[in-house]
């Protein structure tokens, strides 16, 4: 086991060092910066179907329905379909309305969780066009799909998913931009650009594992919290899903995660002194908006704790901590910005003496339902 884990202490934290490279592999042949070109082998039979879909219907569980919001959010912003993002075991059981003008995308590391497998079928029998994102090859909802794309992140032991939940973001990324192409809601020129920056992503991930000092440092100021509150507004409210997720699962602090601006319609009666609040304020469009809920934070006495970009001084003046990760476009935030909160929930849990890679009632893959 010990071979296995790398030289590494826990399988997540060598999955998360394993990111820089877990994303190079998913983006490997399927973009070419230079010609503007996206290459997905699974999905060229339905660039037609792509091209002229009313709506898309995401199912998922757990941290892979967090990267179909994600996804909802890069898909709608580029390619301009409507996304629908729903809990595989709700959609399931409230006799959804699905046609056969929709395509359905399950996300699914495993390829085996029940309730995912049994939403796709639901959409399979009405006549839907349905497709996985997955990650363990030759799983059960890769077999059931009339076409799909491998998120290629390698096997995932760490039950807390880090690895596959930034390369199905990457996949996500990769058709979003797909059907933006198709559909000729992005002009060539900004295509190339966006591909150029992605496929900078995998050394932007490299640099963003530095922050790991910093973040043990602020674990060990946080780790007797009982509470905490993620905050992050567009694509990165559902990064901040994912660390409240993160945390729950593997340190038992009570986490939760929120729309930055939805927080006076409820937690901000939380804030105290003792609620460590935990934002993702990185300089994009929603900047300057995140900043003013910063200081309602502050102006109640609770401790914020921002992940920032790079030189960020604003935030910096306000903050308790931050946390830098570098610049970039923001169809490409949530990649970068789940990176720390991946770290804060290990930290977290190991001075907490939690068991890391395998919290307690919680499984892998979840093949009941
Ligand atoms: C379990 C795992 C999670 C995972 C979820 C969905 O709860 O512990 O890490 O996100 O199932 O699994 P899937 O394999 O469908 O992505």
């Amino acid at each position: 086991e010990a071979l296995e884990k790398g030289g590494y202490d826990h399988f997540m934290l060598k999955e998360i060092y394993e990111q820089a490279r877990s994303i190079r592999d998913c983006l490997r042949g399927r973009i070419y910066p230079a010609q503007g070109k996206i290459q997905l082998g699974g999905l060229q039979e339905y660039k037609e179907k792509l091209k002229m879909v009313d709506r898309i219907i995401i199912v998922a569980c757990g941290t892979s329905w967090h990267a179909g919001l994600v996804g909802e959010y890069l898909i709608e912003e580029y390619g301009r379909v409507p996304v629908e993002v729903e809990y595989a075991s709700e959609f399931r059981y409230r006799n959804p309305i699905i046609t056969h003008k929709d395509i359905v995308i399950a996300i699914s590391q495993s390829g085996e969780t029940a309730d995912t497998m049994a939403a796709l079928e639901i959409a399979k029998e009405r006549g839907a066009t349905i497709f996985g994102i997955c990650n363990v090859v030759g799983a059960s909802i890769p077999r059931i799909t009339d076409a799909g794309a491998y998120t290629h992140a390698g096997p995932e032991i760490g039950v807390a998913s880090t690895k596959a939940f930034t390369a199905q973001v990457t996949v996500l990324t990769l058709i979003a931009f797909y059907i933006a192409q198709q559909r000729g809601t992005i002009s060539q020129s900004k295509l190339i650009e966006f591909l150029t920056e992605l496929d900078s992503i995998p050394a932007l991930v490299e640099r963003t594992l530095q922050c790991n000092n910093r973040v043990e440092e602020i674990a060990a100021r946080f780790k007797d919290s009982n509470n905490c509150l993620f905050l992050g507004r567009g694509s990165s409210f559902p990064v901040a899903l994912e660390g409240a997720l993160k945390l729950k699962e593997i340190s038992y602090v009570h986490a939760e995660g929120y729309p930055a601006a939805e927080m006076k319609h409820g937690p901000i009666a939380l804030i105290d002194a003792d609620m460590p609040v935990i934002f993702i304020a990185t300089k994009n469009s929603s900047y300057e908006k995140v900043v003013s809920n910063i200081q309602e934070v502050k102006a109640r006495g609770g401790r914020v704790i921002a992940i920032v970009t790079e030189g960020d001084t604003e935030v910096r003046d306000m903050a308790e901590y931050v946390i830098e990760i570098p610049q970039t476009d923001d169809a490409f935030v949530p990649l970068l910005a789940t990176i720390p909160l991946q770290f804060l929930s290990y930290h977290i849990a190991l001075m907490r003496g939690c068991n890391v890679d395998q919290p307690r009632n919680l499984a892998k893959s979840v093949t009941v339902e």
